[in-house]
Formats: C-alpha cells, sequence, structure tokens
C-alpha cells in the first residue's frame, strides 16, 4: 500500500483541495470553523511533514520546532506570507507554497465594491432603510463622492493593485501609484498610471487604496504623519494587511473630520476592531472577504493541495515564496 503522508490540516479546506490531500495524505485536522489555537498546533504538529495553514495561523519557529525534523513544506492557502516566519522555514529546508495570482481579479472587484459602497455611502443606507429611517427621496440625503474626475492613489503596484487601477479607467479616475519599482513603461502607458513619491501620491490621491504586502518597510505605513498629509476629503480603503495602517490614528483622525471616510478589509488586530472604529458612520468594514469568491476560493484550495503534496515529494511547488529552501533540504 502507498505511504500516507502526516499532515496538519489547520481548517477544512474547499472540496477541491480536500479531495486531493486526502488521497495520499493522513490529516491531522483542526475541524472548527474558526482558527486553530497555536497551543493545538504545537500539540499536533509532532512528526508532520507538512503543514496546511490559513493566513490567520502563526506558523512560526515553535510551530516548525514542534513538527521536528520531518517537516518539508508548509502551504498556506493565501497570497500573503506574513504570517509565516519564511526565513526560519528556509533555514530549516522547509518550503512555503502560497497562491498568486488566481485570487488577483477577486481581490480587485473587491476593493471596488468598498470604494464605490464607501464614496457612495451605500451602507450607511442600508442601514437607514432596514431602520425605517427613510422617508423618501431628498435632494441631500446622504449625498456621497464623485468617482469621475478624481484620482486614485494606489500604494502597492503588484498584480493586485494593477487590476485595481485598470478597474479605475472605467469610473474615470486617474491613477498614480507608489510601490517599490517602477512599472515596465508599456505597462504604465496601459492602465495608464503614473508613478509618485509617497507624499506626493498621499496629497493629491481622493481616494487611497493600499495593496502593498505587509513586511518590516510597510508595518504602519499609514500613521499620524501619512493621515496628515491625506486630504480632508479623501478616503482610504485597506484591502492589504491590517497592520499597514497605524488604526488608532486612523480612527482619531476620522473622529476628528481630518478625512472623510474609511473601508477596511482587513485589520491591525484580525479579527478584533479598533476602539471606536464600529461607531464610525463613514466607515466601511468587511470580513476579510477580498478572495472569497466560489471559483477563487476553489482554485486557491487546488493549489494549496498541489504546493503540499509536490513539497511532499521533495519536489518545488509550483507556486513557492522560498525555492532556494530546496537546496539547504
Ligand atoms: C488574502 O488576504 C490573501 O493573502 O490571500
Amino acid at each position: 500500500m502507498e505511504r500516507r503522508f502526516e499532515v496538519l490540516v489547520t481548517r477544512r479546506l474547499p472540496e477541491a483541495g480536500m479531495e486531493l490531500l486526502s488521497e495520499s495524505c493522513r490529516l491531522r485536522l483542526w475541524g472548527e470553523d474558526r482558527p486553530a489555537p497555536y497551543a493545538w498546533m504545537q500539540e499536533n504538529a509532532s512528526g508532520v511533514e507538512g503543514i496546511v495553514c490559513l493566513l490567520s495561523d502563526r506558523i512560526d519557529a515553535g510551530v516548525m520546532a514542534a513538527a521536528e525534523e520531518k517537516l518539508r513544506v508548509i502551504a498556506t492557502m493565501a497570497v500573503g506570507c506574513d504570517n509565516i516566519a519564511v526565513a526560519e522555514a528556509t533555514r530549516r529546508g522547509i518550503v512555503v507554497g502560497n497562491t498568486p495570482g488566481v485570487l488577483t481579479e477577486a481581490t480587485a472587484d473587491l476593493t471596488w465594491a468598498l470604494i464605490l459602497a464607501l464614496g457612495r455611502r451605500v451602507v450607511e443606507g442600508d442601514r437607514m432603510v432596514r431602520d425605517g429611517a427613510f422617508t423618501g427621496w431628498g435632494p441631500t440625503l446622504l449625498v456621497g463622492a464623485d468617482f469621475h474626475g478624481r484620482t486614485l492613489g494606489i500604494i502597492g503596484m503588484g498584480r493586485i493593485g494593477q487590476a485595481v487601477a485598470r478597474r479605475a479607467v472605467g469610473f474615470g479616475l486617474e491613477v498614480v501609484y507608489h510601490n517599490r519599482h517602477r512599472l515596465a513603461p508599456e505597462v504604465e502607458h496601459a492602465i495608464p498610471a503614473k508613478l509618485l513619491p509617497l507624499d506626493q501620491l498621499l496629497a493629491r490621491a481622493d481616494f487611497v487604496s493600499l495593496h502593498c504586502p505587509l513586511n518590516q518597510e510597510s508595518r504602519y505605513l499609514i500613521g499620524p504623519a501619512a493621515l496628515g498629509r491625506m486630504k480632508p476629503t479623501a478616503y482610504l480603503i485597506n484591502v492589504a494587511r491590517g497592520p499597514v495602517v497605524d488604526e488608532a490614528a486612523l480612527v482619531a483622525a476620522l473622529q476628528a473630520g481630518r478625512l472623510a471616510g474609511a473601508a477596511f478589509d482587513v485589520y491591525e488586530r484580525e479579527p478584533e476592531l479598533s476602539p471606536g472604529l464600529r461607531e464610525l458612520p463613514n466607515v466601511v468594514l468587511a470580513p476579510h472577504l477580498g478572495s472569497a469568491s466560489i471559483e477563487t476560493r476553489r482554485r486557491m484550495a487546488q493549489m494549496t493541495a498541489q504546493n503540499l503534496l509536490a513539497g511532499l515529494h521533495g519536489a518545488l511547488p509550483p507556486w513557492c515564496v522560498n525555492p532556494e529552501a530546496l537546496e539547504r533540504g
């Protein structure tokens, strides 16, 4: 009989992924529909050869050590890997796989859902109607922002940032961006989008949308100084990672009327909300839905399983963030 690999799975994936995993693995599965506690991961990691995790699981040196020497691959069902100690994994010869590309369009769609809902006050309106407070059309009832002729500032112009930018053209916005690298001239031209230094982007944009990965440089990128540079009529949208924004500073800016509004899909201490956020009428709060379309999640689950299986067989996962780990393994 074919050998079955021991694998820790921190949550049931969509069926397409579970089917692939079950064929050749013995699963130690966290069966509840809430994040696996860190202690559960540590207790159950002993001797596993692979880990399948979510973006909400902290996979650090402690979990890797608990798995002992056998651990060869960590496959996360996400594109962002900030929850995984990748350098530590590389040092231990453990390959890390993620799911880039497949969630780009869904995440850009969700970003636009938030921009539109925020600017046109859709959530406030929904609440008003449900509360029975809608008494009929009014000339100034919930008037909001225009999009055409305005400027969208994108911070982090990778795949998702570019997909958000392409959609802006349809709404008649000009796009400026800030990124570590300048895009190729033909890509800039095709969108079109213009590179600006961060300070200039913040001062000019009517909508600032965050799409950078979370790392040392981007943590608290949007704090008091950055918020102070934004126009009081501007909106901030965070679909990247919570800690890119200093939420206490943002709440203070919103409370003082130094910003028109904000929309979040991710939170600094996810899933907790920062004090004051819930009470603000001019914020839209989504529960980390960026990639949440049925087909995208199905594909992400498959890619996660494919990454895991490749790693278990000692091969490079098809989507790998640290291929250099194989040389160490
Ligand atoms: C979602 O936030 C992801 O990183 O896939």
